[in-house]
């Protein structure tokens, strides 16, 4: 049915009234600030229930010569321990290639790989027994970084290839040219609810599989597929999640199966929780990048021509490697026209753990690549940097075309960005720096403003679907169950809110039940920022045939026209009646009118083409910049955020609290990525970084005292839930200019002459590295100017 009602009626019709656009509390707070949340492992266990632990491989590659369990099968309280002989179906938890073992059989790819499953009374007898195994590896060569996979042409998929326009004719225009390398390490997901699934048998050889996952379908599809069943056999269920990070989205897969696989062998409820050190060792993280790049432009700073080869550490599976390398090469442009460009990438096979999605699925390490570069032209030209990325901004009407073909029709970084230098005292604050650094010779000050371009779907087209199930209670209230997972992000809230607004109830009226692969079919992750996107608009389908249904009763009892009833302030208005929702309903249940209904939504408009790598992947662009203030100790390299601004382009947001939550989350989150979060691998590849003791996510006291987030409120000119635009991800990108304030701030030992080589993380090792290296660089560029006794004519084509 259709509804008529513009939106400037529906406002005045309701004085106001909406449940959407407002901000109101995570619908767990409260649950989640007393500790009654449920998660996984909270979940009251079942008699008989069992616990298991995986045995891990201490070499990075190698074939099993013997796997002797004898000793773990003599600890106390060990019930059985299966290899990957004891998997009734498929030994595979890949989510899109099957080259991805549940448990090893004959050869080990990294050091961590889960080899058995040991199932006994206690979690902690089972991690206890896990150790005991006897193990003779022959050991294999091993692959560990991007550059020996590039070497090696170790791959685990075919590289891709984007190309526009005439890269090499480009490059021979071009009055300048840079090049140079880049290494943006890898990042731990780090959510504080580790990995976990409690798989419970159910009759006829059914199971119920309670677990912390992004994608309770594909956790379904994995466990029918390793016992052997189909999915009707199944249910995954997930309340929620202590976070997820994209780390849940194919990962929990591991653990599920192993905990399936364990309760099925042995008909009784097994628990597989994951310790933070194992879960580090086993789950893959986001892919560092290593990039090889040449840009040519002109003395405006304008890039004419740009090459890039990225090459990920994809590990030793294919994993979601493919989509974030993807992803990446699709934001390798952010927020600039690139003419004639030669994007590559190459998903590098290695001998570490299978890397994964991360918050921003590629999109950050496509995007930091260009910054850099964009960084370096303007040291280069002695230009301020916000300047030269304005000159190379996308147009509105013209060089808005990217290079995968879609054209940018919603640019708002012109306006976003003019508010932001306004707001930010950009300026200003640049002189005052200025000033400061040249009076103190130990303590730097930098400064960094960058802008954020985000493409928003599934850049799978099929992915961006969902469903829901909206049940109206004949005492008036309201449950919805939708595909979507809560890890925090407030999906939830928003769906509510949704519902809330076209039934026009109170939230309070309005309930989500857990995710259940038994009441809503064949989800996507929640993850690619869609989550309220996809299931607020299949909620929102689903709660409009209840609204016409009942519409079209009130007006069989009171007169009227279908179009002229208001659903608001908990009351039907019709034929100037209003009648209290709950009495409604229970007058429709007795006239046998359907209470309930499914919905569902795909988002239209979408295309791509993987093999030219053109097409239109994305439903709209989300926005956004960030300026940020640091100060350096140039003598340890430690450092401070002193004062961080952010504007945030979230449409017109459906809740605005939550919102900001979301973007200081990944701003602070990011800042990590970049700064103080380090993957360290020794020489056989083990990782040693894999605890809270040698892995360093940032704390409360690493948060700007001075942190000044806000939404660029503007209605989305796609089509989306009631105009938002998505947060979950694209604000990750903000911090880029936490990492290129300290690259300023390092710059200045060397009057900003020249480019200091700073790697990702930047923690202070590295600082102290990219100091030394200016300061050397500098010192030998005095001494040529010194001789040559005048300006240098070459300065301006500086690179490192
Ligand atoms: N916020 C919290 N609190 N916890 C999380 O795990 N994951 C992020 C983001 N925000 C995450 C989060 C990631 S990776 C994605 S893709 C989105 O939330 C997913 O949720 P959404 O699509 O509903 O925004
Ligand atoms: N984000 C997250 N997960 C995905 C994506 C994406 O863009 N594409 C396929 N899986
Ligand atoms: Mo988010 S990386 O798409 O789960």
């Amino acid at each position: 049915m259709n509804h008529p009602v513009t939106q400037e009626l529906a406002n005045e019709l309701t004085a106001g009234w909406s449940a959407v656009g407002v901000s109101r509390p995570h619908e767990s707070a409260e649950l989640h600030v007393l500790g009654q949340a449920t998660y996984t492992d909270d979940i009251p266990e079942l008699q008989g229930t069992l616990h298991a632990a995986l045995g891990l491989s201490a070499k990075a590659h190698a074939r099993i010569a013997t796997l002797d369990l004898a000793p773990v099968r003599a600890m106390p309280g060990v019930v059985a321990v299966l290899t990957a002989d004891d998997i009734p179906g498929t030994n595979d938890c890949g989510p899109i290639i099957h080259d991805d073992p549940i448990l090893a059989q004959g050869e080990v790819l990294y050091v961590g790989q889960p080899m058995f499953i040991v199932i006994a009374d206690t979690h902690t007898n089972a991690r206890r027994a896990a150790r005991k195994a006897n193990v003779t590896y022959e050991e294999l060569p091993a692959i560990l970084t991007p550059q020996q996979a590039k070497a090696a042409n170790s791959y685990v998929l075919p590289p891709m290839r984007l190309e526009r326009g005439d890269a090499e004719a480009a490059f021979a225009r071009a009055p300048h040219v840079a090049r140079g390398e880049l290494f943006v390490g890898g990042q731990e997901q780090f959510y504080l609810e580790g990995q976990i699934a409690y798989a419970i048998p159910k009759e006829g050889r059914a199971m119920l599989v309670q677990c912390s996952t992004q994608h309770p379908s594909e956790m379904q599809h994995v466990v029918a597929h390793a016992l052997g069943l189909n999915s009707h056999h199944v249910t995954v269920e997930c309340r929620r999640m202590g976070g997820g990070f994209g780390g849940k989205e194919s990962q929990s897969a591991l653990w599920a199966a192993a905990a399936a696989i364990a309760a099925n062998y042995l008909k009784r409820p097994v628990k597989l929780r994951a310790d933070r050190d194992d879960d580090m060792m086993v789950t893959g993280k986001r892919h560092c990048f290593w990039y090889e790049y040449e840009v040519g432009y002109d003395d405006t700073g304008r890039i004419l021509a740009a090459r890039v080869d990225m090459t990920l550490r994809a590990g030793f599976s294919a994993d979601l490697s493919g989509p974030v390398a993807t992803r990446a090469v699709c934001h390798f442009d952010n927020c600039y026209y690139l003419s004639d460009v030669d994007i590559r990438a190459g998903c590098g096979k290695t001998n570490t753990q299978s890397n994964t999605a991360f918050r921003g699925f590629g999109g950050p390490q496509g995007a930091i690549a260009i910054e850099y570069v964009i960084d370096e032209i303007a040291r280069n030209l002695g230009k301020d940097a916000l300047d030269v990325r304005r000159q190379n901004f996308y147009g509105i009407g013209e060089r808005d075309e990217t290079p995968y073909g879609q054209a940018v029709v919603d640019n708002v970084l012109p306006e976003l960005t003019a508010q932001l230098e306004e707001s930010s005292e950009y300026r200003a604050r640049r002189a005052a720096i200025d000033r400061f650094n040249a009076a103190s010779p130990v303590l730097k000050k930098g400064l960094a403003f960058t802008p954020v371009k985000f493409g928003i779907a599934f850049n799978v087209t099929h992915l961006n679907q969902a469903g829901a199930l909206v049940h109206v209670y004949v005492d008036g209230s309201v449950l919805v169950n939708h595909g979507g997972t809560e890890m925090g992000q407030g999906v939830n809230t928003k769906v509510m809110q949704v519902v809330a607004h076209e039934l026009g109830l109170d939230l309070r009226h309005v309930r989500i039940a857990a995710t259940d692969t038994s009441k809503v079919a064949n989800t996507s992750a929640t993850a690619a920022s869609t989550g309220a996107d996809l299931n607020g608009k299949a909620a929102q389908d689903a709660a409009r045939q209840i609204r016409d249904r009942l519409a079209a009763f009130a007006v069989t009892l009171h007169g009227g026209d279908v179009a002229d009833v208001h659903f608001f302030g908990d009351a039907v208005h019709v034929n100037g009646v209003s009648v209290p929702f709950a009495e409604l309903v229970q007058k429709a249940y007795l006239k046998r009118v359907q209470l309930w209904s499914d919905g569902f939504y795909a988002t239209p408009g979408l295309s791509w083409d993987p093999k030219t790598m053109r097409g239109h992947p994305f439903q709209y662009y989300a926005y956004g910049a960030a300026v940020s203030e640091v100060v350096v100790d140039t003598l340890t390299g430690e450092w401070k955020l002193l004062r961080a601004d952010a504007l945030y382009d979230a449409g017109r947001s459906l809740n605005p609290a939550i919102d900001i939550g979301q973007v200081e989350g990944a701003f602070i989150q990011g800042m990590g990525w970049l700064t103080t979060e380090q993957l360290w691998w020794n020489d056989a590849g083990k990782l040693m970084t894999h605890a809270p003791s040698t892995y360093k996510i940032p704390a409360i006291s690493d948060c700007p005292e001075d942190f000044r987030v806000r939404l660029f409120e503007k209605p989305n000119v796609a089509d989306s839930i009631h105009r938002s635009k998505a947060v979950g991800e694209p604000p990750l990108l903000l911090p880029f200019s936490v990492f290129f304030a300290i690259r300023d701030a390092i710059s200045s030992v060397g009057g900003h002459r020249v480019n200091p080589p700073l790697n990702a993380p930047a923690t202070c090792e590295e600082i102290l590295r990219a100091i030394d290296a200016v300061a050397a660089q500098s010192q030998s560029l005095q001494e040529t100017n010194f001789q040559k006794s005048g300006s240098d004519p070459e300065f301006g084509k500086l690179s490192h």
